[in-house]
Parts: C-alpha cells; structure tokens; sequence
C-alpha cells in the first residue's frame, strides 16, 4: 500500500492565500501537516462541497503550508478558481507515487498546466546540487505560468529556464517537444521528468529512449477513489492512482499501446484520446 490510512480521511482546510498564475490558472495555498510533507508528483483528491472531488497535483509543500495550481477548464476547476482566502476545501491524500532523483542532470519538460508538479521537483533536484533545465510549453504568452517562481530559482541555484510557445509570442516558437529535442541533441542528460498533455509524454518517451534516458511521467485518468479500489484510472496493468501518477521508463513501455491513444471515460469505456 504506497498510502497510509489517515491520507484518505477527509480533512478540512482554509485557503489563506491566493496567486494568479495566469489568465485561468491560480495557485491556492492551504495549511495541512501531510500535505506539507509531500513529495513532487503526489496528488490530493479536493472535495467542492455541492460540485465535485477531483484529483490535483500539490504544486508546493513545506513548512506546514501546501499548494495546487489549478486550471479552471470545468465545473470543479472553475469553482475552486474562484475560492478566495478563508474559503473551505476539503482535502484527501496525498497520494500516489512521486518523482525519484536520480542523476546529475535533469531535464524538466512542462506542457501547459501539467507544470504543476514540476515546480516542487525542479526546487527538490536543485537543492540537492542537480544540475536542472526546464523547459515549459504552452499555446501562448498569456498561458505561461511559475514565471515568478522559476525566475527565483535560476537567479538562486542557475536553474536554465526554456519558455516555448506555439505561437512565438513569449520564449522560443514551436512545442516543448521541439525544444527538448533541440537540447538533448546538444547536452548530456542523464534524467527526464515530463508532466502534460499524453501526446507530449509520447514523443518524449521516443527521445528518452533514443538517448537512451530514464524518464518519469506523471500520467492522468479520471480518478474518485485515489487509492486503488474503483478501477476508474485503469490503465493496461495499472491503477494510475496506486501505482503511478508517477510512471517511469518501463511502466510507460508497457503503456504504450493506450497512451495518448485511449482512455476511459467516465462510464468506464476505453475512448480515444483527442489532441
Ligand atoms: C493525478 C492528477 C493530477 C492532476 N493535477 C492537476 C493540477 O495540478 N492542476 C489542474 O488544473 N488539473 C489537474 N488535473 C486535472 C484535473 O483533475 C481535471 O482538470 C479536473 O478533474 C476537471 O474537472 P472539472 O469539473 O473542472 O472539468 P470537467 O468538465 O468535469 O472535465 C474536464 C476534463 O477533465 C477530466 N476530468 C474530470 N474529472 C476528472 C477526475 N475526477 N479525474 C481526472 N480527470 C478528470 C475530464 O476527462 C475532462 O477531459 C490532474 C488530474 C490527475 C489525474
Ligand atoms: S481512482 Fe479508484 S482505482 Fe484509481
């Protein structure tokens, strides 16, 4: 069991503070002890009273203080994007596994929202003399989140920041996977961690094993249980809740066949997945 039985009890917490990441992206910080002592990649399932409960990624935990990065793109994002300090949440977790560190020099791929995990793990690998770059992708400027944040850590540890947009308008033109490729043809990585959208985490997988690379990836399924027991994250031999969200090369080998290709939707039926 990668979980611990008090993470599943449901615990109340109160947003104290609040910061807009972007045009629909804000970070919620909350207080709680377990949160706190995440580990990048580990989730929570917050409970909206009256809406929903979803999976988020903790975005940031230390010191009895935690965070998720939310993007409103539904009913559940969209009513936690509008929660102001003092608003309640309800929180389970965390869960799932997290990224491990390894090697010397890491290569950080970010698609969109799917940064959110990687903020906490890029702090982690710095803090422990890993050499980072990190690259974020998304449509357009105003889509770019954690430039505050990952401004303070190139200025503290040199943490090589790559901002890429579809359309050119902030950073360099084209897809994180184009930048990724550009840098591992150039540097000597010996570690990649990619969270987004399934197609990237596809394409990157190539790369890695083409430079021959361990990867982790932080995967997504539709998710209510969290802890293995449902089925609703099925994917080939695995419950992404239980065993993932944090894949590593060879979970992502044997996953191939479905991802970025199918998943199951909220009735349970293997669906493809659009781009
Ligand atoms: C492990 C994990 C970590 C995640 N971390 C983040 C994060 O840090 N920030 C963030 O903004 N989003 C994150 N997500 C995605 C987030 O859970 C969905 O965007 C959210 O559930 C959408 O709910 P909604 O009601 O706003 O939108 P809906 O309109 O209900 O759904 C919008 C999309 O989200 C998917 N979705 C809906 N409910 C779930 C669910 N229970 N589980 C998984 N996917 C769902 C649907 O398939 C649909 O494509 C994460 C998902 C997973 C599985
Ligand atoms: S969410 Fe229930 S088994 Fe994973």
């Amino acid at each position: 069991m990668a979980w611990h039985i008090k993470n599943n009890v449901l615990r109340i917490v109160r947003i104290v503070k609040v910061k807009v990441e972007a045009r629909d992206v804000k970070t919620l910080y909350f207080r709680d002890d377990l949160c706190s002592q995440a580990k990048p990649g580990q989730f929570i399932m917050a409970w909206i009273p009256d809406v929903d409960e979803i999976p988020l990624s903790i975005s940031s935990a230390s010191n009895g203080l935690a965070s998720v990065t939310v993007k409103d793109v539904g009913e559940a994002t969209h009513a936690i994007s509008q929660m102001e300090n003092g608003d309640i949440l309800g929180i389970r977790g965390p869960f799932g596994s997290h990224f491990r560190i390894m090697g010397r020099n890491a290569l950080i791929v970010a698609g969109g929202i799917g940064a959110a995990p990687l903020l906490m793990l890029a702090d982690r690998l710095l803090s422990r003399n890993v050499k980072v770059s990190f690259i974020e992708g998304a449509k357009t400027r105003s889509e770019i989140i954690f430039r505050d944040q990952l401004g303070f850590l190139r200025d503290k540890y040199g943490l090589e920041v790559i901002f890429v947009t579809d359309d050119g308008t902030y950073g360099l033109r084209g897809t994180a996977v184009d930048a990724a490729e550009e840098a591992l043809s150039k540097k000597r990585f010996d570690s990649l961690y990619a969270c987004g959208r399934e197609s990237m985490i596809r394409k990157l997988y190539c790369l890695a094993e083409k430079y021959s690379i361990p990867m982790q990836a932080s995967l997504e399924r539709i998710m209510r249980c969290a802890i293995g027991i449902c089925g609703s994250c099925v994917m080939g031999r695995y419950r992404v809740c239980r065993d993932g969200p944090v894949f590593d090369s060879c979970m992502l080998r044997d996953v191939m066949g479905e991802l970025g290709r199918f998943k199951r939707n909220f009735r349970g039926e293997k669906v493809p997945v659009e781009d």
